[in-house]
């Protein structure tokens, strides 16, 4: 495993929460740094004059990791912000089913409630029961719940409080024969799985490069198909609406989004470095040893808890974060406050239904310590 040092975390801390905002590598973060210096010190060259050949340049190099046209990626700040934008474009109709899971991000559900509470579209949390069992199975239990009403698909590509990885390839091309919006919410799907975007084929989809793909915080994409981007309002409407000749890419989608007034671009621009740094770190490989190393976590809770995985490991459902199942009546709350406040040991404690989780990341500064450290925690806390 890659030593801790080749971040900025706290050493006196046992992190097991890369998802939650992920974590930012010292070379990473020093381009991320040259780059506000250079924005500093020539804030009208920066700003005024390069800032669209800078963005240009650093969405190129996303686009390649991503296997799609740089044309198709707009930088946003957060998944969050990104789908903020999205919805209110849709035209939601009274009666419009919005068909999703009861497995997503509790802020996304907001947002989805708020636009249905508006324009009287229905917002349909299908369940889809733990454990999970075959990805056939995930796909005829979500497509039961598709009527002639749904108009939009909504899903994770890999859920938040359970950490599940779904799989979109194939909800997105049954879609996508249907005539349904696929939207997918890919936060914490780049990096931490392989992700390509044209085998994918969602019609948006939505992910953090601040999270596994270890850039700062603050750089997010959206990726929109061709066909859909004009039909996309921007959430602030700056210089890039109704822009004047010369002025941005000439490419209305990008016009649009990527001019919000001025703000801080740096991270954007440090997207490539964050690229880099998984190449030169051979990511695959690393990654693999994430893997195992969670295989290792996830049984050696089980053994504690005496609760089966939510599910089957090691499967495709996984990618380097797990949910293990808490014991009926542990306060989830009280053990992450105590794990972290006895025992230095950061993770956070998830919540799905009744059922109760610690969510465990594992990133390459993790090693065979850390989980032994949860564990003997566990052994204590553990009733
Ligand atoms: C599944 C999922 N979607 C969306 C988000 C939102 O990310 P942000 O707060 O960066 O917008 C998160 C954040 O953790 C997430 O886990």
């Amino acid at each position: 495993m890659l030593k801790k040092n080749h971040f900025l975390l706290d050493p006196n801390i046992t992190f097991l929460n890369h998802g939650s905002f992920g974590a930012c590598p010292k070379p990473v973060f020093d381009i991320y740094q040259q780059w506000q210096r250079k924005l500093e010190e020539r804030p009208i060259e920066f700003l005024g004059r390069n800032a669209f050949s800078l963005l240009a340049e650093s969405r190129e190099k996303l686009a390649d990791y991503l296997n799609c046209a740089a044309r198709d990626l707009v930088y946003f700040p957060n998944p969050s912000t990104a789908i903020n934008m999205v919805v209110p474009n849709l035209d939601l109709q009274p009666g419009d089913e919005i068909l999703t899971t009861d497995h997503e991000y509790r802020a996304m559900d907001r947002t989805w409630r708020y636009f249905c509470a508006k324009s009287g579209a229905k917002y349909i949390q299908r369940n889809i029961p733990l454990p999970v069992t075959t990805h056939a199975d995930f796909v005829e239990n979500f497509w039961a719940g598709v009527t002639p009403k749904t108009k939009i698909i909504f899903l994770s590509h890999i859920t938040s409080s359970t950490a599940l990885v779904f799989p979109v390839t194939e909800i997105c091309k049954k879609a996508r024969k249907t005539g349904i919006l696929c939207i997918v919410d890919g936060a914490h799907a780049p990096a931490q799985i392989d992700l390509d975007l044209s085998a994918l084929n969602a019609d948006i989809y939505t992910g953090a490069c601040h999270k596994w793909m270890l850039s700062p915080k603050g750089a997010a994409f959206l990726y929109v198909r061709r066909e859909l981007q004009d039909s996309l309002d921007p959430l602030v409407i700056s210089w890039g609406y109704d822009s004047e000749s010369g002025f941005g890419s000439g490419i209305q989608y990008i016009d649009y989004h990527e001019w919000q007034g001025t703000r801080d671009i740096a991270a954007f621009l440090s997207v490539p470095a964050a690229i880099d740094y998984q190449r030169e770190q051979d990511w695959g490989h690393v990654r693999a040893r994430c893997r195992n190393l969670l295989g290792v976590a996830v049984q050696k809770v089980q053994s504690l808890t005496g609760l089966p995985p939510i599910a089957p490991y090691p499967s495709a459902w996984y990618g380097q974060m797990a949910a293990l199942s808490l014991p009926k009546g542990v306060d989830g709350l009280q053990l992450k406050t105590r794990l972290y406040d006895e025992y230095n040991i950061e993770i956070p404690f998830t919540t799905w239904g009744e059922q109760s989780f610690l969510r465990i990341s594992i990133q390459s500064y993790n090693n065979e310590d850390d989980v032994d450290k949860l564990a003997d925690a566990l052994k204590v806390l553990l009733p």
